[in-house]
């Protein structure tokens, strides 16, 4: 009987490991793109190098709130059928207090990080560990109809007023009933806050005071930039749809030759430059964010990194896939193929890229100069409130901005006092 057994036990490990051994699965939560074959032949590829580990792939909704939700929820569970996820720019210190994504220092040493920008890093970074490796960088950009405004004889506008003047003139020269002035994200959801953030920046405001930890947005500064945004941008240039607007609609507007200014992250050029997607090859210009007269222009820092569960039982798996991702060579596979902006240094002089990518290096500097959403564990409460306030100060005319600010700051502070008590000695 021992002797079968031993028989047996040989045969099974002569067997091929397909047959052999089961499969270990890799549950992993990624991003919708425009080109999801990306992923695909990416996971296939991981595969072939890995033999026995396969990977399950969940595409999350676009939107980074929705796909908030439904991450935090199989956090909050504990839910050890996930082991890798990508995690918005934001998420990083909120999921890292919670205990929800695993410190990766074991995995990803200095000297590694020290390959990357140091944004994307630092915003991985929480109370001294760092819990996600950057992907990809995002930072807001200004697209513009170069032969529109050549054709008025304009230059770029300098300022966000210039901006609005000229697509008046342009629209009313080109009497086109289909062509808008401004095409950007102003649905209720977290692309609200970057936009927003950008238009309060660039007016020397801010949403909140990271140092007294208070909010900022009943501030005056903050309050003309909304005001403006509501009365200019989207009652005189914009049609109303663009307040249900996520990235994919206001791209596929300006793809389509539909506005003359659109506001996106760095993917919107392959979009526009798709003869797939886009009827305005050619045409499109980009630029660094206009700022008010007299203000600094700037850039929402945005981004996305991938991050290994706290619950995985396969954290040493799990790695090889969040560094096969990140890696030069599947940094460089997504830039060409989906146009989004790589967070290794050594891709911005990469001449191959370049040659594809030809804006990347001009727009170094605005990755580097984007300003970073507040990093804090609260950030999502935060933003839910500035969302919900945005979103009502936009929709209608006649808003009561100064009341509706005031409101939003009154809830907003009672969330910073939160953090204000557990930060005290
Ligand atoms: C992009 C950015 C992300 C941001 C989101 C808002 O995905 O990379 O940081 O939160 O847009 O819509």
């Amino acid at each position: 009987m021992r002797d079968l057994f031993c028989i047996f036990a040989i045969l099974v490990c002569l067997l091929p490991q397909s047959v052999n051994a089961q499969a270990t699965l890799l549950r992993a939560v990624i991003s919708r793109t425009d080109t999801p074959q990306l992923w695909d032949d990416a996971i296939a590829d991981f595969e072939q190098q890995n033999p026995g580990i396969k990977v399950v792939k969940e595409i999350a909704p676009n939107s980074s709130t929705q796909f908030h939700d439904l991450l935090t929820q199989k956090l909050k569970n504990r839910d050890t059928r996930l082991d890798v996820f990508f995690m918005d720019v934001i998420w990083p210190s909120e999921f890292a207090s919670a205990g929800w994504t695993l410190p990766l220092d074991r995995f990803f040493s200095t000297a590694e990080q020290g390959k990357f920008l140091e944004a994307p890093i630092a915003a991985n970074r929480y109370r001294g560990e760092i819990f996600g490796v950057p992907l990809f960088i995002d930072a807001g950009l200004l697209y513009y109809r170069k032969d529109l405004l050549q054709k008025h004889r304009m230059a770029p506008p300098r300022h966000w007023p210039e901006l609005v003047e000229q697509a008046k003139t342009v629209l009313a020269a080109e009497r086109d009933p289909h062509l808008v002035g401004y095409s950007g994200q102003f649905k209720q959801y977290e692309g609200l806050v970057c936009n927003m953030m950008e238009f309060i920046l660039g007016n020397g405001g801010a949403l909140w005071d990271e140092e007294r930890l208070v909010s900022a947005v009943q501030q005056e500064r903050a309050k003309q930039a909304v005001r403006f945004v509501r009365d200019h941008i989207i009652n005189e240039i914009s049609s109303r749809g663009v307040l249900a607007y996520e990235e994919p609609e206001s791209v596929a507007l300006f793809a389509q030759g539909r506005a003359i200014f659109h506001r996106n992250w760095p993917y919107a050029w392959r979009v526009a430059n798709d003869p797939e997607q886009s009827r305005v090859i050619g045409k499109v210009g980009m630029m660094p964010l206009p700022a008010f007269p007299g203000g600094k222009g700037a850039s929402t820092l945005g981004g996305w990194q991938i991050g290994i569960s706290r619950f995985s039982k396969i954290p040493e798996v799990a790695w090889r896939f969040v560094a096969f991702m990140t890696s030069h060579q599947m940094q460089k596979r997504i830039a060409f193929s989906t146009g989004r902006a790589p967070t290794r240094k050594a891709l911005y002089t990469d001449p191959e890229l370049l040659a594809q990518v030809p804006w990347l290096e001009s727009m170094l500097e605005t990755f580097k100069q984007a300003v970073p959403r507040p990093r804090t564990p609260v950030y999502a409460p935060l933003s839910n409130i500035m969302q919900r306030y945005f979103s009502a100060a936009l929709a209608l005319p006649g808003s009561k901005i100064d009341q509706r600010s005031a409101l939003a700051a009154r809830d907003m502070d009672r969330v910073l006092d939160l953090l204000r008590e557990t930060a005290a000695p």
